[in-house]
């Protein structure tokens, strides 16, 4: 099918390579119910994908999980990657990584690599990731990448476990030779959502984090880039989630489904296209799931009246839904939104707790080993 006129090209693809992942992030975006290895999509099916992607306009491959670096195929997928013109980007915990690996990986085209950190300390690093050992693996990897010639950036999410050392983890980047460091504080979807009393901090544990984030970007002009994104729950605007539904990016998950966003599946009666049963152009230009949300059309008010529509969307459609049962409905991060006192009282409740209380975090359930290679 043509391009509908009014609907732009996609510019990245997010690939959910496989849900599998040694770590246990209590933050981590991933569905519940992880896809199961014996369904993911084969080789063949992931070349198709992002052949696909190139010739209907992307740009950036994200390369994803779980940890990607879990599919034994991952540097087939990036030569592939590169050979039909994708700038690649691998999205890894860095666990599963050797150092021959990262070099086949840069010799096959990768372009890339996002390295993620849970912490600044060790032992409270291993904590949040729920695996020994991870923080010290993560610093070979960093060197391993760089030695490869690879631009590296570090993301670190904030929560009230760390949010006193949000400066620090930008240290680190530093000290690791990331080129950017991508501070964001969480977003409560999949296992944020069952974590939010453990992770969410007070309003002045995350306004001196930002503030101590903030200070650092004159320190380090010209040394790091520094990406920050602050806690929407205590924000008056929400944030243009995904930059406007089905306007910049989609998602595809280990089983193919194609996805707006990560988060989509979470809305109920929303029917998702497959990569074995349609063209991604198929599916960005006329699923059902992609056009449901997309432009201004759908909105209610105060969003349908509002002079923000085009800034910020109406906010997360995933989050409106979350909190009110309503993905039409304006995200109530939004101040003019007629549900907002629910966003006040969940930011209220976690200032009511203590920030020394214990985190006990519910972890996902299906780890499994990443294969040596
Ligand atoms: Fe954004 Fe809607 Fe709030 Fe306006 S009313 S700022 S469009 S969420
Ligand atoms: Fe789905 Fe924001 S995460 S629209």
């Amino acid at each position: 099918m043509n391009a509908p006129v009014n609907i732009p090209n996609p510019v990245g693809l997010l690939a959910e390579l496989t849900h599998r992942c040694p770590l246990a992030c209590p933050y981590c975006s991933n569905p519940l119910e992880l896809d199961s290895r014996a369904d993911e999509l084969d080789t063949a099916a992931w070349i198709k994908v992002f052949t696909e992607a190139a010739e209907i306009g992307v740009l950036h491959a994200h390369l994803s999980g779980g940890e990607p670096a879990a599919r034994r195929d991952l540097t087939e997928i990036v030569a592939h990657c590169a050979s039909v013109g994708l700038y690649t980007n691998l999205i890894t915990s860095g666990i599963g990584l050797t150092q021959e690996r990262i070099k086949a990986l840069a010799d096959a085209g990768l372009d890339h690599v996002q390295l993620s950190i849970q912490d600044a300390e060790a032992k409270s690093a291993d904590h949040i990731a729920g695996y020994e050992g991870a923080f010290a693996r993560k610093q070979s990897v960093a060197a391993w990448v760089i030695a490869a010639g690879l631009p590296l950036t570090v993301n670190a999410v904030i929560h009230r476990a760390n949010a006193e050392r949000a400066g620090q983890m930008v240290k680190l980047a530093v000290a690791l030779g990331a080129r950017r460091v991508e501070i964001a504080h969480t977003q409560y979807y999949g296992w944020g959502i069952v974590n939010r009393a453990a992770l969410m901090p007070t309003k002045a544990q995350a306004d001196a984090a930002i503030a101590e984030v903030e200070a650092l970007r004159e320190v380090y002009a010209g040394v790091i880039v520094i990406d920050h994104v602050i806690p929407d729950y205590h924000a008056r605007h929400p944030k243009a989630c995904m930059g406007g539904w089905a306007k910049r990016t989609l998602n595809v998950t280990p089983t193919g489904k194609v996805l707006p966003c990560h988060a989509a599946e979470t809305i109920p009666g929303l029917e998702f296209w497959n990569v074995r049963d349609h063209s991604l152009r198929d599916v960005w230009f006329a699923s059902p799931a992609f056009n449901a949300f997309r432009g201004t059309e759908w909105m209610k008010e105060p969003c349908r009246s509002c002079p923000r529509k085009e800034i910020d969307f109406g906010g997360c459609r995933c989050q409106a839904f979350a909190l009110t049962g309503d993905a039409s409905a304006a995200d109530p991060v939004c101040h003019l939104s007629p549900d907002h006192d629910k966003v006040a009282a969940i930011a209220a409740h976690a200032n009511e707790e203590e920030a020394a209380a214990e985190i006990a975090y519910v972890y996902r359930g299906a780890k499994a080993p990443v294969p040596a290679e």
